[in-house]
């Protein structure tokens, strides 16, 4: 959702919150704002609606003095997008201003309570209401800042991470988080905020991931303090991170997600270091080792996921139910935490989310534990709140994803899945020695397939133009590449703003084949497998009603392109692995189609990569 960034120090404040903003950009860009206490101890607030580049055109003529300061770059939640509904927001008097990511679910209530005794507001965000209520215990009751934050925090329900300064108190920040993540920098004499750590990368590796319900006291000065709402002080665990810059930056590519596409071999490589030995016919966990009994007394796994995350669940589903003869749901995470699951301690849940910040899917893990199963996790993010609010799991260790559009991670997702699967299909011997040796060996051949895979980038860039005039799209798929049809539809989706949908492709007929026509164009993964002969027989319903047919096909196919407009042709590999081939043209087909329509990448729409609200 949003992105939060903090400084405070002896170095200029504005062009390293303008930097940090850039970096969480991704999280949010419908509007962003600054706050900085100047050299003449003035609280000045500059917003601009839209990307951050709009906001340091405002500020061009502005005074952006100063050495301590926060910043925010909104996805909206409460009120429409504007300047005015952009953090940071003043308090009345002008003292205090705040930032904020997360919903206050109980503003309204809050809200009136405040009018009623005489305080205005300028927006019409969850946040101002916030930055009131302390202001007016501050005033009411007579308290310093920190006591007023810790008061108002017990008052609000929902989920926050928020930074406040003081125009009074210069040489302090106070921030606090709840269910939305936090970071703070540990620098020489200086201090960082981040909503994540990329923003404060370039100046200390050294941070502290704050719990939920605990605040930080950021006083320069005097070391970092971290203390619970309550008041009590919490155990200082600074961690390392270990990100580097070229990570984070687009090295050469024009996109984030080009980059990102074209980083799979290497990533999934990373994902499989250390997990896969050296001669390439082992592969284990360390979740594996360490809760053995848990994984292998699943009676039945339960995927909780969102988006990418749970099309990679669904991938999962059948490689748990396929190799390891264990019954396998997948869940939407918003969908099973409002319902009446029935869960048990025979369950084992899988969590995926790239990253660990969805709150549906914390929600699902929070319900899943109350009513006793063992929680593995699959995430990206390191530290994030997923993979801590988890009894285990495995890193998918892509790297950070900054495009909005998920890429890598979910290959990553399948990787992860898949080695877990095989880890447990070897455990319970629902599978032969041969066939686990032959699957983890071709599993270490993927990144190789992946790079012959991304030659087809040429032929995808000049097919792209072709589709930009439709205004649906059809995505086939059986078995594995059935939620691969859903995933290339959601991508097409998200970055072209043209709507598709994905479909098993033998349930065509019962209802969307009254769409097709030549208008339509249809997109079919026919890759070499057990259901090659069926998809042939779909593609046949297709070009029978004149629809336009694209098809994926592995090499030395000679059947397809007799009934397809266009192949897109791809390596072979085991049918459960072919989703980590097929992906590659999917996510390339999507995002040329996106860049021929002039589409924002990395950046589409009323998106945001970390979807912290429910
Ligand atoms: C689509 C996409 C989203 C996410 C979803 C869950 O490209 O990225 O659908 O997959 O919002 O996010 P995570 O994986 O972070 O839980």
């Amino acid at each position: 959702m949003c992105g939060i960034v903090g400084y405070i120090g002896s170095k200029k404040v504005y062009p390293i919150l303008i930097k940090g903003l850039k970096r969480l950009e991704y999280r949010g860009y419908d509007s962003a704002g600054v706050a900085m206490i100047s050299d003449s101890g003035d609280l000045n607030v500059y917003k601009a609606k839209g990307k951050v580049d709009n906001l340091t055109e405002y500020c061009n003529d502005k005074d952006v003095s100063g050495c301590v300061g926060i910043a925010h770059t909104r996805w909206a939640t409460h009120g429409e997008p504007s300047a005015r509904n952009a953090h940071p927001h003043y308090s009345s008097t002008h003292n205090l201003a705040i930032i904020h990511n997360g919903i206050i679910e109980n503003y309204a209530d809050i809200k009136t309570q405040l009018q009623a005794k005489g305080v205005e507001f300028k927006s019409d965000t969850d946040t101002e209401v916030l930055v009131q209520l302390m202001e007016y215990i501050m005033v009411k009751k007579n308290l310093a800042l920190l006591e007023a934050v810790q008061v108002a925090l017990h008052q609000v329900i929902g989920a926050y991470a928020i930074a406040i300064i003081d125009k009074r108190d210069p040489r302090q920040i106070i921030a606090a988080r709840k269910q939305s993540p936090l970071v703070v920098g540990i620098g020489t004499d200086e201090f960082f905020l981040g909503s994540d750590a990329s923003p404060i990368i370039d100046y200390t590796d050294k941070v502290v991931y704050l719990e939920d319900g605990n605040i930080a006291v950021i006083r320069l000065g005097e070391e970092l303090k971290v203390i619970s709402i309550l008041g009590e002080e919490q155990e200082l665990k600074v961690k390392t991170v270990d990100i580097n810059l070229g990570q984070i930056e687009k090295g050469g590519y024009e996109h984030f997600m080009l980059k990102e596409i074209f980083e799979q071999p290497e990533c999934l490589m990373n994902c499989m270091r250390g997990r896969i030995n050296v001669e390439g016919n082992h592969v284990t966990l360390s979740a594996m080792i360490d809760y053995r009994q848990q994984l292998l007394g699943a009676k039945r796994i339960v995927i909780v996921a969102c988006g990418t995350s749970w099309h990679a669940g669904l991938i999962g589903k059948q490689l748990f139910e396929n190799l390891c003869r264990i019954p396998c749901e997948v869940e939407y995470a918003s969908e099973f935490r409002y319902r009446n699951p029935v869960v048990t301690k025979d369950d084992v849940v899988i969590a995926i989310s790239q990253s660990g910040e969805t709150a549906d899917t914390l929600a699902a893990i929070q319900l899943a534990k109350e009513q006793g199963a063992f929680i593995f996790g699959i995430c990206n993010a390191i530290g994030s709140s997923i993979p801590r609010a988890t009894d285990t799991g495995t890193y998918i260790h892509v790297g950070p994803e900054i495009g909005v559009a998920s890429t890598k991670a979910f290959t990553g997702q399948v990787t992860v899945l898949s080695m877990l699967a095989l880890c447990l299909a070897a455990e319970r011997k629902t599978i032969s020695e041969d066939l686990y040796g032959q699957m983890v060996k071709e599993l270490t051949q993927i990144p190789d397939k992946m790079e012959q895979a991304l030659k087809t980038n040429e032929q995808i860039e000049h097919l792209a133009p072709i589709f930009t005039y439709a205004k649906n799209c059809l995505y086939l798929g059986r078995g594995y590449n059935f939620p691969l049809a859903l995933e290339g539809a959601l991508k097409l989706k998200e970055i072209s703003y043209i709507h598709a949908e994905g479909y098993p492709a033998a349930e065509m007929k019962h209802g969307p084949i009254a769409l097709i026509d030549s208008e339509m164009p249809v997109f079919v993964i026919a890759t070499r497998d057990r259901l090659y002969e069926k998809v042939i027989s779909n593609i046949q319903e297709v070009r029978a009603r004149g629809g336009r047919v694209t098809a994926l096909v592995t090499e030395g196919d000679t059947q397809i392109q007799k009934f397809a407009d266009h192949i897109i042709t791809l390596p072979d590999t085991l049918e459960c692995f072919q989703p980590l081939i097929a992906s590659i043209p999917l996510q390339l087909l999507a995002y040329h189609i996106a860049v021929c329509k002039g589409k924002d990448v990395d950046r589409p729409r009323n998106l945001a990569k970390s979807v912290t609200v429910e």
